[in-house]
């Protein structure tokens, strides 16, 4: 995927399909699967970082994870977030974080807003980087918004919605994420544009959905917005394989025999040769992959 394929996509009315990413081993496990481009979010700040918002994400620490990202997805599309108020000290220090997130391995950056901003909006793309646009509910501002509401539920709001997204199309945006926003409202601006629309908690007339990695992977307990759908339970998977891992530790059946190298004068043949993983032949109360495939088909839909 390269940033023209999201146009490609939205004329030929096929959906695009986008998760957040922070870190290399799921950036491995989103690159063997056909996700069609990834976000390296700054809601990083909440599910990596433990902030409560994602005010606390600096330039930096979203570079280092699209670094991570990018390590492990080398041949998925990348967008990099501009973190808080980055984008709002200035052209310099706009285009500083602009350069060091596509150092860091970004193929686009996405930032939020346009009112104040559609200058710098235009400058990063007439600088050969790619720019989503992120409208609705933008976390950025939670305290100006008094909280995260969903946003545009009257006509004048939509009305308002509307020509800031095609504020953000003009300024030169490839794509606009649309965030909690009532479905009518999102249609009605994807049907404005020309460029693809992102949805979460958008409904299902725009261009294509975005779902944050943890959410997706019901990561996150306890976190049941009404637009999340979650795949697969985990968290409980995860809680599980580490009980039994303690309960085999606690116990002495791990590491079996097979689990253990043996000296070279061994003749012993029942322990592990040299070459063999330790996991290949491990006993005890192992989760196995069919329990585990067990668990995960027990979706749970929220
Ligand atoms: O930071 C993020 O994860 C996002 C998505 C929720 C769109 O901006």
């Amino acid at each position: 995927m390269n940033v023209q394929d999201f146009q490609k996509m939205k004329d030929e009315g096929r959906r695009i399909s986008m998760v957040t990413c922070y870190d290399y081993s799921s950036a491995r496990a989103v690159a063997d699967s056909n996700i069609d481009c990834i976000l390296v979010g700054d809601s990083l700040a909440m599910t990596m970082h433990g902030y409560p918002t994602t005010l606390s994400a600096t330039t930096a620490m979203m570079a280092l994870h699209t670094a991570a990202v990018a390590k492990g997805a080398p041949a998925k599309f990348i967008v990099g977030d501009l973190p808080f108020l980055s984008y709002r000290k200035g052209l310099k220090e706009a285009m500083d974080s602009v350069h060091e997130l596509m150092s860091a391995g970004a193929h686009a950056v996405k930032l939020e807003g346009v009112r104040g901003h559609a200058e710098i909006v235009r400058h990063i793309v007439d600088s050969g980087v790619p720019v989503m646009g992120h409208l609705g509910l933008t976390p950025q501002s939670v305290h100006g918004l008094g909280g995260m509401k969903v946003q545009a539920r009257t006509n004048a709001a939509v009305k308002v919605l509307t020509s800031e997204a095609r504020e953000l199309e003009d300024a030169g945006c490839f794509a606009i994420v649309l965030e909690c926003v009532p479905a009518q409202g999102a249609r009605r601006v994807t049907e404005l544009l020309k460029i693809p629309t992102i949805g979460i908690g958008a409904g299902t007339h725009v261009g294509g959905q975005v779902l944050v990695y943890q959410d997706v992977l019901g990561l996150n307990p306890g976190f049941k917005p009404k637009f999340l759908r979650v795949y697969a339970n985990t968290f409980e998977v995860i809680r599980t394989a580490l009980n039994a891992y303690n309960n085999d530790v606690k116990s002495g059946a791990f590491p079996s025999e097979s689990e253990s190298y043996r000296d070279l004068e061994s003749t012993d043949r029942s322990v592990t040769k040299r070459t063999e993983h330790p996991a290949q032949n491990g006993r005890g109360s192992r989760v196995t992959l069919a329990s585990q495939m067990n668990q995960l088909s027990n979706m749970a839909r929220v």
